[in-house]
């Protein structure tokens, strides 16, 4: 299953992907992180890991050597045939090479790339090479590929969820989260994903999760959980380190279940 979560701008997106990848890990399932963000560079902070993995656009020659045959009037579909990663018809984790990818324990984690230069043009190429990577990923029955969007809706723009199985809309409790996941669940419906649900995020009481649970249905939004503010969570993003066991921990059990049932009703 492939699962990408998506949301607002300091929804609380990068949180649940690790929150939920440490759960599907204790589930024992393999999971592979695929770090879409092209601008946050400290999901590896909190995974436990010193340093992030070498994204995997330098596999292909940097972003400049893409952008470069866009330039030349190259489609994204001629431009990826120059990704020398991407000749394969299925990648399979096991072929991600040693240097792009970070273990430990049924995890696995990727990064596609990161802009880290003033003037390095725009974030298209890494669009391509994620939607690519994605559609090409080849996973078994027991691996899970869980994937941190960069935030808003450009993404969707780029077609990166076109082969993507499930879509997670992280809600904080702003209006524009709730107005961001109206959109997001139509531009999903949009290219075809039916399993669309919301976890809710940095939620200070239960009251203010009942509204966002009544704002959700009207939208005909499936809400699957809800993580509530938490302090250690707070902490351990400020100093940039693992998540301790805590209230959001125990709460992602919950969502974790629920998007199994869900994505696997008949199981
Ligand atoms: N459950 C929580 N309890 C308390 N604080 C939280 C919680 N989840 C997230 N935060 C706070 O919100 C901040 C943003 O969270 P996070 O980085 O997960 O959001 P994001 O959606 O990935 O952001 P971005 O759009 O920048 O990638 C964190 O640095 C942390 O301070
Ligand atoms: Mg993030």
């Amino acid at each position: 299953m492939k699962i990408s979560v998506c949301g607002k701008g300091g929804s609380g997106k990068s949180t649940i992907v690790t929150l939920l990848a440490n759960q599907a890990r204790k589930k024992g399932y393999r999971v592979l992180v695929v770090d879409s963000d092209e601008s946050n560079s400290g999901l590896f902070r909190t995974f436990g890991f010193d340093e992030p993995p070498v994204p995997l656009m330098e596999l292909v020659g940097g972003k400049k050597k893409v952008q470069e045959k866009m330039k030349k009037g190259y489609s994204a579909a001629e431009a990826k045939t120059a990704m020398k990663v991407m000749t394969q018809k299925h990648i399979m984790v096991s072929d991600i090479p040693r240097e792009n990818i970070l273990t430990k324990d049924n995890l696995g984690l990727v990064s596609i790339g990161k802009i880290l230069q003033s003037l390095e043009g725009c974030a298209c190429p890494m669009g391509v090479l994620s939607r690519e990577f994605l559609r090409k990923l080849s996973l078994s029955s027991n691996e899970i590929a869980i994937v941190d969007m960069e935030a808003g809706v450009e993404h969707f723009g780029r077609g990166v969820e076109t082969s993507i199985d499930a879509v997670l809309i992280v809600v904080e409790p702003s209006f524009e989260s709730l107005q961001l996941a109206k959109r997001i669940n139509s531009l999903s419906r949009g290219i075809g994903i039916n399993n669309i649900w919301a976890v809710l995020s940095k939620i200070p009481s239960n009251g203010i999760a009942a509204k966002l649970k009544d704002e959700l249905d009207t939208m005909g939004i499936d809400m699957i959980g809800c993580i509530h503010y938490d302090a250690e969570i707070f902490q351990s993003c400020l100093e940039g380190r693992i998540f301790e066991e805590g209230k959001a921990s125990e709460e992602i059990v919950d969502v974790f279940d629920s998007l199994v049932l869900k994505a696997n009703p008949g199981h």
